[in-house]
This record gives C-alpha cells, sequence and structure tokens, in this order.
C-alpha cells in the first residue's frame, strides 16, 4: 500500500512566517498541472490508502482544475476507504469548489485558521480574518464531516489568554481533528528580518501544555507532539510518514520514500514543467533507517514498538538506547512493547533525539 502526496505550490499571498515552496504569482498555473498530471501518468504502485493534496493552497485552484488532477489519480487503485485530505484556505473555499472536491472523492478538509484574533492574523499576513474563517467552516461542514483545523501558537504579541480563547472557540465548532505548531521563525521569512515580541520559552511550554490539557478535556486524543483527534479520526496519511511507511509525492519539491530510497523532486518550476521531476535520490543505510524509526516514531504518543525495531534490524533497541533511555528516564515510558516520550519529554525532544543519533 501507498500513500500520495500532491503539491500545489501557489497561494493568494505570502504568509510573513512561512517557508513552505509556494508563491502567489499563478501564471505558470497550467502549465504546471500539465507536469503534475504528466508525472502522475508515470508512476505505477498496487494499492493506495491515502492521498493529501497539500501546499501551498490547493485551493486557490478552480474546482475543475483539482478534479483534472483527482482524475489523473483515478488510475491507481485507490482502497474504498483510503483518506484523501485537501488544504484549503478560509479565503479561498466556495461550495462549488468544496462540492468538485467531494465528487471526485475527496473525503477530508484541512483548513489554516491559525489564530482567533483578527490582529494577530494581520501579524502573520493572512489574507482572511476570523469572520471569513467562520463562514467557510459553516460551508466545509455542510460537505465533509472530517475537518481539520491548523492552529499555532507562540506568535508575535499573542498572549496566554489569547491561544486558550483560541482554543475554546475552535473546539466549540468540533472539528474532528486539529494540529498545534508552535510557531518556527524560519531564516529567509518576512518574520525572520522584523523585531517580534515572541512568548518566552516558558510561556510557549505553557501554552502547549495547556493545549494538550484542554484539547484533552473536549474528547480530542493526542497521538503525535503537534496533532488531536477525535476517536478514529487520527490523520491516517500523517501516521504514515511518522511510521514510515511508503509514500510518493508530486509536484515541486515533492519528497517520496520508496523500499527505503528517499526522493527529492526539483525546487525549479522551470525544471519541473519541463518535465524534469527527481533531483535527489538517497540510498538509505541501515543506520539512517534505524534512526528514522526512532526519531519519527517517538513523535507520535505510541511511540515505536520495541520488538519491530529488534525484527528488522536484527539488534536490541534497548540495549543500543540504554546509555540515552537511563540519562531521561523521567521523560520515557515502556509499556509492554512500546517505548514512548511524556508530555514533557516531547518539550526536550529535540535535545533527546539529537543524542540517541
Ligand atoms: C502547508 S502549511 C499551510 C496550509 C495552508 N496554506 C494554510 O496556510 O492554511 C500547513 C501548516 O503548517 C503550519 N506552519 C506553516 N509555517 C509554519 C511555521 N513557520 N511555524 C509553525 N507552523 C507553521 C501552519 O499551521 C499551516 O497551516
Ligand atoms: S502558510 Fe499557507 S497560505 Fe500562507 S504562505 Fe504558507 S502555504 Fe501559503
Amino acid at each position: 500500500m501507498t500513500s500520495l502526496y500532491i503539491h500545489i505550490p501557489f497561494c493568494v499571498k505570502k504568509c510573513n512566517y512561512c517557508d513552505f515552496l509556494s508563491f502567489p504569482d499563478m501564471r505558470l498555473k497550467d502549465d504546471y498541472k500539465r507536469a503534475l498530471i504528466n508525472e502522475i501518468n508515470a508512476f505505477d504502485c498496487s494499492s493506495v490508502k491515502s492521498i493529501f493534496i497539500g501546499g501551498g493552497t490547493p485551493s486557490v485552484l478552480e474546482g475543475g482544475d483539482i478534479a483534472d488532477i483527482m482524475q489523473s489519480a483515478g488510475k491507481f487503485n485507490i482502497s474504498e476507504n483510503a483518506e484523501i485530505t485537501i488544504e484549503a484556505n478560509p479565503d479561498t473555499i466556495t461550495a462549488g469548489k468544496l462540492k468538485i472536491y467531494r465528487q471526485n472523492g475527496i473525503n477530508r478538509i484541512s483548513i489554516g485558521l491559525q489564530a482567533w484574533q483578527n490582529g494577530l492574523l494581520e501579524k502573520l499576513g493572512r489574507v482572511h480574518r476570523r469572520e471569513r474563517f467562520l463562514r467557510a467552516y459553516d460551508t466545509a461542514y455542510k460537505y465533509f464531516d472530517n475537518i481539520n483545523i491548523d492552529l499555532m501558537f507562540s506568535l508575535p504579541s499573542q498572549t496566554y489568554e489569547m491561544w486558550l480563547e483560541t482554543l475554546e472557540n475552535v473546539t466549540a465548532l468540533e472539528p474532528k481533528h486539529i494540529s498545534a505548531y508552535s510557531l518556527i521563525v524560519e531564516e529567509g521569512t518576512p518574520f525572520y528580518g522584523m523585531e517580534l515580541e515572541l512568548p518566552d520559552e516558558e510561556t510557549d511550554r505553557r501554552m502547549y501544555h495547556s493545549a494538550v490539557d484542554f484539547l484533552a478535556s473536549k474528547g480530542y486524543e493526542q497521538y503525535e507532539i503537534s496533532n488531536f483527534a477525535k476517536k478514529g479520526f487520527h490523520s491516517v496519511h500523517n501516521c504514515v510518514y511518522w511510521e514510515r511507511g511508503e509514500y510518493k509525492g508530486f509536484g515541486l519539491g515533492a519528497a517520496s520514500l520508496i523500499n527505503n530510497v528517499r526522493y527529492k523532486n526539483t525546487e525549479s518550476m522551470v525544471e519541473y514543467i519541463s518535465g524534469v521531476t527527481v533531483a535527489e535520490k538517497e540510498e538509505l543505510s541501515d543506520e539512517d533507517i534505524r534512526a528514522e524509526y526512532m526519531f519519527l516514531g517517538l513523535r507520535m504518543n505510541k511511540g515505536v514498538s520495541i520488538s519491530r525495531f529488534n525484527e528488522l534490524f536484527g539488534r536490541d533497541m534497548l540495549s543500543d538506547y540504554a546509555d540515552v533511555i537511563k540519562k531521561y528516564r523521567k521523560y520515557f515510558v515502556i509499556s509492554g512493547d512500546r517505548l514512548s516520550l511524556t508530555t514533557e519529554g516531547f518539550d526536550i525532544s529535540n535535545i533527546i533525539m539529537a543524542e540517541m543519533l
């Protein structure tokens, strides 16, 4: 079983914090779609368990463009209960587009709200405001049962109370899934060069812990560092990444993992539309695979299977990582066959992972 990622690198406007591969210039949209469909046509796999149309902002395209892309993916053997997600921004959602998404098999929508307060949305450089999000959400709710809302915290000028207000209002809408990311000020983004009033480290962690506790009290189970879902609604597609399942990425800059080889598509639009796709190919060594197994698996609340590691690599996980596990023992949980991190362990997961590798 394979999962497919389809990248749409267009946005209405670039947000101040974003370093995803996307741009507001859509002049090459038709050429891009053609190249994307060519790449899809050239690939084959046995069966598909999830598709994720991400970006950028896939909902900036016309409904008909998404229909064309989904129809080209229709040549794959897509399993009947496959999770098929599209990312959308509030300002580009219309009933007409949502209807076309449903008609073409898309059964999950991920909407980027980011923050509840219009002042914060403006600082982030978002196009939408809360009122537009609420209208978009109402429309989406008519077509989709499985909705994700993306949020960010630790934003410039955001107080702890503002974050709680965001969580309260978002959970009142009862989406099935919520993602909550701590803002990363990425090099090369407008935020990087700006003087920002960022919450301090302690407030950042307080915001994170309050999200974990508050969302749990509203019936959202945390299943990964930044992801929360109602029972049965965790994202199948995201779990494929963390569990090192096989996936193929189509489009500009898209990454794939097939038979323990990582591929990365070109990030040059000119190259991509001329039919050059893969830019990098890396055959993973056993050591790389082991490291990925640990640092991706430990992002999930359920952690990693000890016996699977031992079987896959012919080694003993608990002795391989004995020193780190001993040093950080209060952050680890060993329960039956699984090794996982506590919420406090998630706080320092970067440090722990660095010592494991
Ligand atoms: C592919 S992006 C954007 C999807 C969609 N275009 C949008 O903006 O809503 C997926 C999510 O990553 C998060 N994100 C993007 N840049 C980030 C950053 N610098 N730090 C933390 N989270 C970020 C945002 O929550 C965003 O919704
Ligand atoms: S956050 Fe989303 S809308 Fe904003 S620039 Fe990045 S991909 Fe585009």
